[in-house]
């Protein structure tokens, strides 16, 4: 049940407080917003305008707020009402939008940005069954998702994951959208397209979400972006072709249960939409293998929980090591190595940034920027005049998909994951001083 009535009472501004912009995608402003009459934070979707060609705004939100009200379950986001008014952030007229469940940990996209890689195992696990047992509540109350990626898996303080974005306005989400190649640039949604879903005679049906879950699962379990260079038309070319997410990437010796979780991932990848598995399968083999994983579990959060905490997730306890690393052996029992850094280790690494810049080597530089990741993704405002600065270092494709991200933090998302990621000392080290130049004050805060 919502908990307000959202058809007769939109919520408006004068029951709202403190806006901040959390993120943009495919076809919405998303905001985090304190309730006062609630007394705790929510997220409100805001439209974009013009984003729904087929059917008018009001009615894609209500479409939204109907199948959201009717889909109440424990692994599917909760709304709470419509919204209706000017969000004082932006300089528009009235708007409407959705109040949602505030999820304070983001989503699976975001956690494996900040983790550098994959949730350890038993998380990584109990993400993959959440994710079965929301999708097969959809599936049996008739509604298909449509957009099921790593992005629209949204995770709550535990790390208990919960589904959203469905339902909404379905001719023109990201993945179906008529201007699909801007939109796919903006959120990645057609590597998660079946085959099927490329023709233009492609008809709406529950197998495209299960395609789906497979790379979902692959995503997961590896940490990373499906074909992280691959545009839409290539990936709209290769994928009819029967390529796939590359599965050398996956050691299955490597925990009890990931041969299953393979498995049924290229079961759900199928080209043939009817072999593959419906969810309520799917939630049986998640179920078996975590059973495995389940004495980890708690663990396994507290550690990720542990280190998102810490102030730059990289500014470790006695005994934590952030990103978590995953048991290299196949007993469920222990969760993570715990790697632990001796004293000299530690003041090593605080030296690093403590030493002013024009003294700091390009590896002292480039450990800071890896070490600060989480707070700089957070906290960089300029980051297109510091890519900018980095000139060549960005390639033009990769600096057009920059440019397309609507806000500060996914646009550092993105030049983390294309150009700072794997380059070398020399770019991290370009990334700094332009940091330095354009936001001096924050690379002071952080110690640099
Ligand atoms: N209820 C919520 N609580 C917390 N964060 C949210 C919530 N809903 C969305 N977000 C975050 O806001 C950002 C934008 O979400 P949005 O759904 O608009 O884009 P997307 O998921 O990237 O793409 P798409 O438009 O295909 O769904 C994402 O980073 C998402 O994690
Ligand atoms: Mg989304």
């Amino acid at each position: 049940m919502a908990l307000l009535n959202y058809k007769t009472e939109p919520v408006g501004n004068e029951s709202l407080d403190e806006w901040h912009l959390l993120g943009s995608g495919g076809f919405g402003e998303v905001y985090k917003v304190r309730h006062k009459d609630l007394g705790f934070d929510v997220a409100i979707k805001i439209l974009h305008n013009g984003v729904c060609p087929f059917i008018p705004k009001e009615r894609a939100l209500h479409k939204e707020a109907d199948h959201m009200e009717e889909a109440s379950c424990e692994f599917v986001l909760r709304l709470y009402a419509l919204y209706h008014g000017c969000p004082p952030i932006r300089e528009t007229a009235l708007q409407q939008g959705i109040v949602m469940e505030y999820m304070r940990r983001g989503s699976v996209q975001s956690l494996l940005d900040d983790l550098r890689g994959p949730p350890p195992w038993p998380l990584t696990f109990r993400l993959a069954h959440q994710v079965a047992l929301g999708m097969n509540f959809l599936h049996l109350k008739k509604l298909i998702h449509h957009d099921l990626k790593p992005s629209n898996v949204l995770l709550n303080d535990d790390l208990h994951a919960k589904i959203a974005d469905f339902g909404l306005c379905r001719v023109s989400t990201s993945a179906l959208n008529s201007n699909r190649e801007t939109t796919g640039v903006d959120g990645g949604s057609y590597k998660y397209m079946p085959p099927e879903a490329f023709e233009t005679s492609y008809k709406p049906c529950r197998a495209f979400d299960r395609y789906s879950y497979g790379i979902l699962l692959w995503s997961i379990v590896t940490g990373k972006e499906p074909y992280p260079m691959a545009d839409y038309s290539l990936v709209a070319l290769k994928i009819p072709m029967g390529d796939r997410p590359d599965l050398e990437e996956i050691d299955q010796t490597k925990a009890e249960g990931l041969e299953e979780i393979v498995k049924l991932m290229k079961r759900c990848w199928d080209g043939t939409p009817s072999a593959r598995p419906e969810f309520k399968e799917c939630g049986k083999i998640t179920e078996n293998v975590l059973s495995k994983h389940s004495k980890g579990t708690c663990d396994a959060v507290y550690q990720v929980l542990k280190g998102l905490e810490s102030p730059t997730s990289n500014e470790h306890s006695e005994t934590f090591s952030f990103p978590p690393q995953r048991l290299e052996t196949s007993e469920s029992n222990d969760v993570v190595d715990h790697v632990r850094f001796t004293a000299t280790e530690r003041s090593s690494m605080q030296d690093s940034v403590n030493v002013p810049a024009e003294r700091m080597s390009d590896a002292d530089k480039a450990k800071f920027v890896d070490d600060k990741r989480t707070t700089l993704i957070q906290d960089v405002v300029e980051v297109m005049a510091v890519v900018d600065e980095l000139d060549d270092m960005v390639h033009s494709e990769t600096y057009s998909r920059i440019e397309a991200e609507k806000t500060s933090q996914n646009k550092m998302r993105a030049l983390y994951r294309s150009t700072l990621l794997s380059g070398g000392e020399k770019v991290k080290a370009a990334f700094y001083d332009a940091l330095k130049k354009h936001q001096p004050h924050l690379v002071e805060r952080l110690g640099g």
